[in-house]
């Protein structure tokens, strides 16, 4: 981490202020960036939350509990003199990455000569959540390499779906010349990707945030430029720095691509964790997607992190599910239905999966999102649940 660990520290008032700050008192490293008796808007951006209390109440576990919900990617450290029984497991479970256990009584030499341990908490509480370290989510990158075939549609309701199951998600459009995720979410391009290249700066997890919009799910979305003409200054190494810190602060990072391999888009499947491609029952389509998953094989990456969604799987044109299998050599893992109300849902703004609800295309991307989540779904289950039977 460049620069010192800004800390910013919050207090319930039972506890000397000179003491806190003699704890944190390592002048390259640690910088304490505010100093405030609770929580509230507007407070500076930070690496870490100290909640220092002299003895732990309820009010402490709020404090913690807040500044978790307020930034899960910035980890919580509790400094406390000491507490009734079971006052640690109540910390952890309000969400406290670590504790600093301080004597009683405890003045300012005291509280100095405690600085190391201290340092060596926060530090580790910092590492815990770097990227490097990997507690990053994942990275899930739409793959269609032909037009229409449904990466947006995939993109947007699969954000929908993971923000519906309180997954912290994000989409990044990709498609920077002819984006249309903005449009899929309803949500006006007030603040894009270009603006947050504009901005200029280094780059963290609070900055990126000013960038994003956020759709009343609670999924946020990092929008294409409003002009084509201003994608051609977004670089392969400033988007790799913004999927780094995307990462650090969401459970899913989801890339809607254009339809074809750009440098960009090559440069999300380099970095990502999982690959979903996206094809519908036809031959250009599908002949593309085979060139597309061929492709990845050559780029080296696992078959194991590539997930394949059949849309407008129930057409009737002539091609089986079983030709799907023949031709791609997999089976599809969701299938999405062909149906009007995705296409009013796409030009409503209002993606499907929490429009409808019941539908079959719902069920087809919240399935599809469970696949992304902890939650095992088996392939039985998965199809019975679409409530598709195999054509052909
Ligand atoms: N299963 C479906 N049922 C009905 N309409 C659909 C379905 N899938 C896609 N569409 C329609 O097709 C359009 C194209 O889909 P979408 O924008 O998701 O494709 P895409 O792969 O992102 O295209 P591009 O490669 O041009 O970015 C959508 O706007 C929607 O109206
Ligand atoms: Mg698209």
């Amino acid at each position: 981490m460049k620069g010192p660990t800004r800390i910013l520290v919050v207090h319930d008032g039972t506890m000397d202020e000179s003491v806190i700050r003699a704890l944190l008192s390592a002048p390259d490293e640690l910088q304490v960036v505010g100093f405030y008796d609770g929580l509230g808007h507007h407070m500076p951006a930070a690496d870490v939350l100290v909640v220092a209390c002299g003895v732990y109440s309820e009010e402490a576990g709020s404090l913690i509990r807040e500044g978790v919900e307020d930034r899960p990617e910035r980890p919580v450290l509790l400094v406390t003199q000491g507490a009734p029984n079971g006052y640690v497991d109540h910390a952890y479970q309000a969400g406290a990455a670590d504790l600093v256990v301080l004597p009683q009584p405890c003045d300012v030499n005291l509280a100095r000569a405690m600085s190391h341990q201290v340092l060596f908490t926060i530090n580790k509480a910092v590492l815990k959540r770097d990227p490097a370290a990997g507690g990053e989510g994942k990275m899930v990158v739409l793959v269609g390499p032909k037009g229409g075939s449904g990466k947006t549609l995939t993109a947007t309701n699969l954000a929908a779906a993971l923000a519906d199951a309180g997954r912290r998600v994000v989409v990044v459009d990709l498609d920077l010349q002819f984006g249309d995720v903005g449009l899929a979410l309803g949500l006006a391009p007030e603040k894009t990707v270009y603006d947050l290249l504009s901005s200029g700066g280094s780059m963290d997890a609070e900055k990126v945030e000013a960038f994003l919009v956020e759709h009343e799910s609670g999924a946020r979305a990092l929008l294409a430029p409003r002009r084509p003409d201003q994608a051609g200054l977004i670089t392969v190494e400033f988007l790799r720095d913004v999927f780094a810190v995307l990462r650090s602060s969401h459970d899913v990072v989801i890339v809607d691509t254009p339809p074809a391999f750009t440098p960009e888009m090559i440069a999300a499947v380099d970095v990502s964790t999982d690959v979903c491609v996206v094809a519908m029952l036809d031959a250009l389509s599908l002949k593309n997607l085979k060139l597309g998953l061929e492709t990845l094989e050559l780029m080296g990456y696992p078959q194991s992190a590539i997930r394949f969604v059949l849309n407008r799987a129930d057409s009737q044109v002539g091609i089986s599910l079983d030709d799907v299998d023949a031709i791609i050599g997999r089976a599809p893992d969701v299938l999405v239905p062909s149906d009007r109300a995705i296409t009013r849902s796409v030009n409503e703004g209002a993606p499907i999966a929490l429009k409808a609800k019941a539908s079959q295309a719902a069920q087809a991307f919240h399935a599809l999102a469970s696949l992304y989540t902890d939650i095992p779904v088996t392939a039985a289950r998965r199809r019975r649940r679409l409530g598709f039977s195999r054509t052909g």
